[in-house]
């Protein structure tokens, strides 16, 4: 067993609210500087070793890209080529790794597994998925809803699709950030009640879609199967068929609502591609963020 100074980023609430909101404004001014073409590179021959046990577009091109910027270097390692898919323990690659590299970062499916590989590791390991919560992602939808509307406390967050892991982070979000989230969800998909348990004054189950968006600031959904659900799609798209975001949706939220998408999306599906290609769809924004805001976070673990 390791250090147990190091910090961790295995769920948002490893932060304070205070240190939350630190980062998201940390990330809008790492964009801009980004934009302006400067180079800062605090992290110098620091080194993000990245273990990939599902796919990824976002989450492996920002860390790289983000590590590359601030002067680092990141290693994308996955299960089919590393002695992880061979069956070599996670807390025996947690040591090794982290006696090689500054800074671990993974993505796979039970969560207990990222809590083992902090465990043992003496350097700090950052979520970047797992079944249960995505971090990483409301850092970055976080940092977009303050870029374009300001201060996020006191409005209504409404999260329309499956209670998983987007929306467990969403509850976190909305506990450390007060605001209001409305789940709009079917039957059978609620979150988990671990979940429902630690944000209760928060949140509220509403199974009618439509009302649950009625007078909402900002609408989000995600896919009705997430990784590792593949073969339950078809039970699926029947489930939620009638939590689909749609223009009709949209407008019964306020005039000024936005619209967010962690991507990838399937339009026809959870979204409609007049909503997401729509005039109140920020998903680019958000996306493009996901690099700002984990450079801010890689600076405040790893830059004291
Ligand atoms: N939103 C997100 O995490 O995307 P990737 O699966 O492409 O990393
Ligand atoms: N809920 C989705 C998010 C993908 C970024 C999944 O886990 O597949």
């Amino acid at each position: 067993m390791n250090n147990t100074t190091v910090r961790h980023f295995l769920t948002l609430t490893d932060l304070s609210t205070e240190e939350f909101k630190r980062i998201i404004g940390r990330a809008t001014e790492l964009r801009a500087m980004h934009h302006r073409g400067e180079i800062y590179e605090p992290l110098k021959n620091k080194v993000l070793a990245m273990i990939f046990e599902k796919s990824s577009t976002r989450t492996r091109v920002s860390f790289e890209a983000g590590m590359a910027q601030f002067g680092g270097h990141a290693i994308f390692l996955s299960p089919r080529d590393t002695q992880l898919g061979r069956g070599e323990p996670i807390e025996d690659s947690a040591r090794v790794l982290s006696r090689m590299a500054d800074c671990l970062m993974v993505r796979t499916f039970e969560h207990e597994k990222a809590e083992t590989l902090a465990r043992y590791s003496s350097v700090p390991v950052i979520n970047g998925l797992t079944d249960d919560v995505h971090p990483c992602q409301l850092l970055a939808d976080m940092q977009t809803w303050y870029e374009l509307r300001g201060d996020i406390s006191g409005k209504t967050v409404t999260w329309v699709g499956d209670g998983n892991n987007m929306c467990h982070s969403y509850m976190h979000a909305a506990k450390m950030l007060g605001f209001k989230l409305n789940i709009a969800c079917p039957e059978g998909f609620d979150p988990q009640q671990r979940f429902i348990d630690e944000t209760a004054d928060s949140i509220e189950i509403i199974r009618d879609a439509k009302a649950a968006c009625e007078g909402s600031d900002l609408i989000v959904t995600d896919v009705w199967a997430s990784m590792g659900q593949e073969e339950e799609q078809k039970i699926r798209e029947k489930a939620f068929r009638n939590y689909q975001v749609t223009g009709e949706l949209m407008a019964l939220a306020n005039d000024d609502a936005l619209f967010m998408h962690c991507l990838p999306a399937h339009r026809g599906e959870e979204v409609s591609a007049e909503v997401i290609d729509g005039k109140q769809s920020v998903v680019w924004d958000e996306a493009e963020n996901r690099l700002h805001a984990q450079k801010a976070l890689l600076e405040f673990l790893l830059v004291q």
